[in-house]
C-alpha cells in the first residue's frame, strides 16, 4: 500500500514529537513543519533515535504564508495535515492577546487556504478541552454535544475561532475539506524513553512539569492551589491523558479521515480526548509520590484566579468512532514524567 505523507504543523513540540512518532509506527510519513518558536531541534534527534530514521523536517512559520505554500510545492503529494502549531500559555494570552490571533488564527487560515487551493484536504486540528468552560453538573463527564460556553483567555477564544472557522470552511467546501477537531483534556507524560517530552519555558504553569520539577528538587514545594471546591478533596479535578494514547488517538483520526478504519458520517467531526477518570490535584501528587518512591513537598494556596473546578471527558464517541481509547496505567505515567525530569535535570 502507498505510504500516505501527511504534514505535521508543530511536529517538534510536546505532543507532536509523540504524534510523528506513532504516525512513523502506523505507516505514514510525517513531514514537520515547524519556527521552532517553542521547542528545539534536539527533539528531532530524540524523534529519530527512537523510529530510527531522520523525521523530514522543514523550519517554516506558518503565519508567513509564502514559506508555508512554498512547503506544499516542494511536496507536491500532502493533502493531509496535522495542526498543531499554535501558541498555549494562558496566562501570556492575557497579557498578549495579539501574539495569539496573529499566530494561531493566521496560521490556521493559511494551512485551510494553500490545502484547499490544490485540491482535496484533511485537516485534524487540536482544539482544547478548554472549550467547555466550567460545564455544569449534569454534562460532567463531558460529552461532545456538552454547551460550549465563553472561553475564559484569549487563548481559549482562539480555540473556538479557529473550530468556528474550520466549521465554516468545511461546510463551504464540502468537496474539498474534511476536518476532525480534537478536543485534548490535560495532555501528561512523556514517552518511556525518556528521549522525547515536554520541554516548559521557565516556571511552570501546568501541574505535572510543576509536580516533577518539585520532586527533582528544582522548585522548593508546590502550590495546590485552592483546598476548598466542592470536591470530594476540596481540590480541583481534570482529566490526564497520557501523551502517547493522545499521539494515537490522532493516527486514530487520520485512519478515518483515510478509510483505513471506517468513513466519515460529516465533513467535520468533534471528539473528546480524555481518559474517563477524574483526578484532584491531591490525588495527582500522591500517584506520582507512589509511582516514583519520591517526595513532593507541597502547601494549601488561595485559588488560582479563572481556575475551572471540575473537568473530565466523555470518550466513549473516540472509543467507539475511532476504536481508540486512553489505556495506558496512571502509575505508568507518572513514571514516564519522573523519567523524563531525571533525564533533562541530568539526574541519572
Ligand atoms: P508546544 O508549544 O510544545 O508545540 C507547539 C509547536 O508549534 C512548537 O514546536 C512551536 O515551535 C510550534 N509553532 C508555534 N507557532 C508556530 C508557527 N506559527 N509556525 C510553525 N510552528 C509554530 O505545544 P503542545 O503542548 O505540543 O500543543 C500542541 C497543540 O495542542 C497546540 O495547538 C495547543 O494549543 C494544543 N493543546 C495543548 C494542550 C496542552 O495542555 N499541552 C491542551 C489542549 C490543546
Ligand atoms: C491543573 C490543575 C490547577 C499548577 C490548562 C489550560 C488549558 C489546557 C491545559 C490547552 C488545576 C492545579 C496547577 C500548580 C496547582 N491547555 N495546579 N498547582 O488549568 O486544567 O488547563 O492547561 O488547551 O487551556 O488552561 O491545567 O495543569 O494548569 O492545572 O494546584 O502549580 O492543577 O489549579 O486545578 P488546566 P493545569
Amino acid at each position: 500500500m502507498k505510504r500516505i505523507k501527511v504534514l505535521v504543523t508543530g511536529g517538534a513540540g510536546y505532543i507532536g514529537a509523540h504524534t510523528v512518532v506513532e504516525l512513523h509506527k502506523s505507516g505514514y510519513d510525517a513531514v514537520i513543519a515547524d519556527n521552532l518558536s517553542n521547542s528545539s531541534e534536539d527533539v528531532l534527534t530524540g524523534i529519530e533515535k527512537i523510529t530510527g530514521e531522520k523525521p523530514v523536517f522543514e523550519r517554516v512559520d506558518c503565519t508567513d504564508y509564502n514559506a508555508l505554500a512554498d512547503l506544499f510545492l516542494r511536496h507536491k503529494d500532502i493533502s493531509y495535515a496535522i495542526h498543531f502549531a499554535a501558541f498555549k500559555a494562558v496566562g501570556e494570552s492575557v497579557s498578549d492577546p495579539m501574539k495569539y490571533y496573529r499566530n494561531n488564527l493566521i496560521s490556521l487560515i493559511n494551512l485551510i487556504e494553500i490545502m484547499t487551493s490544490a485540491g482535496e484536504s484533511s485537516i485534524v486540528f487540536s482544539s482544547s478541552c478548554t472549550v467547555y468552560g466550567q460545564p455544569s453538573a449534569n454534562y460532567l463527564p463531558v460529552g461532545e454535544d456538552a454547551p460550549l460556553q465563553p472561553a475564559q483567555s484569549p487563548y481559549g477564544k482562539t480555540k473556538q475561532m479557529c473550530e468556528d472557522i474550520l466549521k465554516d470552511a468545511s461546510q463551504a467546501m464540502k468537496e474539498r475539506l474534511k476536518v476532525i477537531s480534537l478536543r485534548y483534556f490535560n495532555p501528561v507524560g512523556a514517552h518511556p524513553s525518556a528521549l522525547i517530552g515536554e520541554l516548559p519555558m521557565g516556571v511552570p504553569q501546568n501541574l505535572l512539569p510543576f509536580v516533577a520539577q518539585t520532586a527533582a528538587g528544582v522548585r522548593e514545594f508546590l502550590n495546590v492551589w485552592g483546598d476548598d471546591y466542592n470536591t470530594p478533596d476540596g481540590s480541583c479535578i481534570r482529566d490526564y491523558i497520557y501523551v502517547c494514547d493522545l499521539a494515537k488517538a490522532h493516527v486514530a483520526a487520520l485512519d478515518r479521515m483515510t478509510e483505513r478504519n471506517g468513513k466519515m458520517d460529516e465533513n467535520i467531526e468533534y471528539y473528546n480526548l480524555g481518559t474517563g477518570r477524574g483526578l484532584s490535584v491531591l490525588e495527582v501528587i500522591d500517584l506520582f509520590k507512589r509511582a516514583n518512591s519520591v517526595d513532593v513537598p507541597f502547601k494549601i494556596a488561595p485559588r488560582r484566579p479563572g481556575d475551572v473546578e471540575q473537568v473530565w471527558a466523555d470518550p466513549s464517541k473516540a472509543n467507539k468512532v475511532l476504536g481508540w481509547r486512553a489505556d495506558t496505567p496512571v502509575e505508568s505515567v507518572m513514571q514516564s514524567a519522573w523519567k523524563w525530569e531525571k533525564r533533562i535535570r541530568g539526574m541519572e
